[in-house]
């Protein structure tokens, strides 16, 4: 059997390999509450959006969120965009059969590109950028990435945003085994574990949480707040200011 995290072989968090294929599975070992999360984001962007609006889900990989709102919301426009082709086509797989079965064709556009460089200024109301900004390396280029989002948003829009946080301080070493504990009782094996904790290493750059929502606030959003975390991940939702 193929193991879908490549460890020191391959890239790390290679969207194009097996880990791709196996990201649905794999993610829902990871995280604790990843499912009920966009459960959390649709009630957010309904409160500020009510039943029509656009949507853009920024790193939409396997489709989660457009799933979750898809079903919720048959009068959202969605743009779900991805570097990756395997991810936009598992996606957009995903995305047709819940249509099957809910009998309705939601509207959704498809992109695969780099969504920092979408021309589609001020278009959206909402957007989800979920587990994407911690692969930016560099306080300048995360800035530069959220700054782009910005100004994707209209004026008012709202932003949600959640990724892996931390600080390599003791606690993070010693909720380490926590972490190991619920993947290990989701049927994570330990190779893969481990392959996970080198690619984490080589290719995530998470902040902790507090730089996190500074950020936020210096790429020019308003009313930042924290409203979900799991273990090592944080979310916040912030607004693009009226004028
Ligand atoms: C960890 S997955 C998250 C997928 C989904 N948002 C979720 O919460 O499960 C990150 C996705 O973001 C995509 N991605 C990373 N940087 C991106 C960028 N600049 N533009 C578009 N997609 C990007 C990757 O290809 C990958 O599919």
């Amino acid at each position: 059997m193929t193991e879908a995290l490549g460890g020191l072989e391959g890239k790390a968090f290679d969207f194009e390999s097996d880990y791709g294929r196996e990201y649905d599975r794999f993610i829902r070992q990871i995280i604790p509450g990843y499912d009920s999360f966009f459960e959390i984001c649709l009630a957010m962007f309904s409160g500020v959006i009510g039943e029509h609006g656009k949507v853009l889900v920024a790193g939409c990989g396997t489709g989660a969120e457009l799933d979750c709102f898809a079903r919720n919301k048959p009068g959202w426009k969605m743009t779900g965009v991805d570097l990756s082709g395997q991810m936009v086509d598992i996606a957009r797989k995903k995305l047709e059969a819940s249509a099957r079965e809910i009998g309705f064709e939601p509207e959704i556009e498809w992109i695969v590109g780099d969504v920092a460089r979408l021309n589609h200024q001020g278009e959206f109301d909402a957007i989800a950028c979920n587990l994407v900004l911690h692969f930016i390396p560099g306080l300048a280029g995360k800035l530069e990435f959220l700054k782009a989002l910005r100004s994707l948003l209209r004026p008012g829009g709202i932003l949600i945003l959640m990724d892996a946080c931390w600080e390599k301080k003791q606690e993070f070493h010693t909720w380490m085994r926590a972490w190991w504990g619920f993947a290990s009782a989701r049927g994570l094996s330990a190779r893969k574990w481990s392959s996970f904790r080198e690619d984490f290493e080589r290719g995530l750059h998470p902040l902790p949480k507090a730089e996190q929502e500074k950020m936020v606030g210096l790429a020019g959003f308003e009313e930042v707040f924290p409203f979900w975390s799991s273990l090592h991940h944080l979310a916040v939702v912030a607004r693009n200011p009226f004028a």
